[in-house]
């Protein structure tokens, strides 16, 4: 059996069917913006490996930093140690985290530290000595992670929906309404979402422990980019009614879609923020839960005083090393320059393409840029233009969209807007085709 052949029998991908799985291609090696496959072709990855990898592939300062921690110490349980990767990498979160956040829980991915940041809004009611407050106000088109806890919060209509009885339930706000951010459009419609979801607490007083949303820009989800004014509001409400603010950060964080937060735009800041994805530059898993001082005080004052998570693999040093060289990286360069770069080019070129009988509307914002098209063309067809253009795309749903390496240079950066040209001008499709639902 070849390597493919025995893949194809024996190993689940991400949303796929074991019965006629979608295709896969043997990735050998990768760097900078590409992806070697077995056969000697180079494929650029137009979306950094799910929106991880910032600094490019196996960047040589990230995989030194890795190999150097790996011949001191691989890992040690974080009960009863510490060790200086983590040391360091809380202090360098802190440096740059949201003003007032600097204590850090140290997570193994995205989703776990969706998890970790709810139970410090339900930790942080119970030790007020209110525990009836378990729920979480979360926004329709959300995305938060594919564990029980980051799905309940996640679209209630999307992709989670067969597991529905098993999820706690939540509360949702209105999708808000999407807008041209960098082009400093606004919503009209703020004051009537805000009114709906004080309209949604009152109803559930004395149930809510916090509110959490993708900020800016729901991503996996909806690909949707709205009016940063929504954050302001929730920072309001939440003060008001002495809530916990969680901003997961995770897809839109570190410049994805321009400056350092996506929520920088707004003024609001949150009581605690969720960062993973490009924290490690994509070499490796790992994310982080930063919470302020306030909340992590009124925490540590309840009963259990203790917080009640702990990973086997928790601030793992090799990946604590490879987020302190990217962390490095970030810092050694203007990052949001890079990310405004990549919006030109996409706003050069993507526009036209709205034009096209298939395509429902084309945004961009950072380093994303989003081709809305009616109806996704065939997998068979897709998988040709990423053959012919030698370009990696991966839409979903209704979404064809390049969030490429920030360090993508132009000669890339035209084959990868050549390659969603083409996709957007291909058929549509006859749908329903197993994975299509899902980034
Ligand atoms: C906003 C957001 N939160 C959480 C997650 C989950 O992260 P992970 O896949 O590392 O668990 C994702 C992943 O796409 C995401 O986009």
């Amino acid at each position: 059996m070849t390597q493919i052949e025995y893949d194809r029998q024996y190993i689940w991908h991400p949303y796929a069917s074991l019965k006629d799985p979608p295709r896969v291609r043997l990735a050998k090696s990768a760097d900078g913006v590409y992806i070697t496959l077995d056969d000697g072709r180079r494929l650029v990855d137009a979306v950094s490996s799910w929106w991880c990898v910032a600094h490019g592939h196996n960047h040589p300062a990230i995989v030194e930093a890795i190999r150097r921690q790996g011949e001191r110490m691989c890992h040690v349980m974080f009960g009863g140690f510490t060790h200086e990767p983590a040391v360091e990498l809380a202090r360098r979160l802190a440096e740059i985290a949201p003003p007032g956040l600097d204590r850090v829980f140290f997570a193994d991915s995205g989703s776990i530290s969706v998890e970790v940041a709810v139970k410090m809004a339900i930790q942080y009611q119970h030790a007020k000595g209110r525990p009836g407050r378990s729920r979480m106000v979360a926004l329709k088109g959300g995305y938060h992670g594919d564990t029980a806890c980051a799905m309940a919060l996640s679209d209630p209509d999307g992709m989670h929906v067969l597991f529905a009885g098993m999820m706690p339930r939540h509360l949702f706000a209105p999708k808000p309404a999407g807008c041209d951010v960098s082009a400093g459009e606004s919503s009209p419609d703020v004051g009537e979402w805000a009114a709906q979801v004080e309209r949604t607490l009152d109803e559930h007083e004395g149930e809510v422990a916090g509110m959490i949303c993708e900020p800016v820009f729901q991503a996996a989800n909806a690909m949707n980019f709205y009016d940063p004014a929504i954050l302001a509001e929730m920072r309001r409400m939440c003060d008001e009614r002495d809530l916990v603010l969680v901003f997961d950060e995770i897809a839109a964080g570190l410049h994805r879609t321009g400056p350092r937060w996506a929520h920088e735009r707004s003024g609001a800041a949150p009581d605690v923020v969720c960062v993973g994805k490009a924290l490690t530059g994509g070499h490796t898993t790992l994310a982080a839960t930063i919470a302020s001082g306030r909340v992590a005080d009124v925490i540590s004052s309840g009963t259990p005083s203790a917080f009640m998570h702990g990973p086997t693999y928790m601030a793992n040093p090799l990946a604590c090393a490879a987020a302190n060289a990217s962390l490095e990286l970030f810092a050694s360069a203007d990052y949001a320059a890079k990310a405004r770069h990549v919006e030109d080019v996409f706003r050069s070129r993507l526009p036209t393409l709205a034009a096209l009988p298939n395509v429902a509307g084309v945004r961009v914002l950072g380093a994303a840029g989003v081709v809305e098209v009616r109806r996704m063309p065939s997998r068979g067809d897709i998988d040709r233009v990423i053959d012919e253009t030698g370009v990696w795309l991966r839409p979903f749903a209704n979404f064809v969209y390049a969030m490429p390496p920030l360090v993508t240079g132009d000669a890339e950066l035209a084959r990868i807007a050549d390659a969603l040209a083409a996709v957007a001008a291909l058929p549509p499709g006859e749908g329903g085709e197993d994975g299509d639902f899902h980034e």
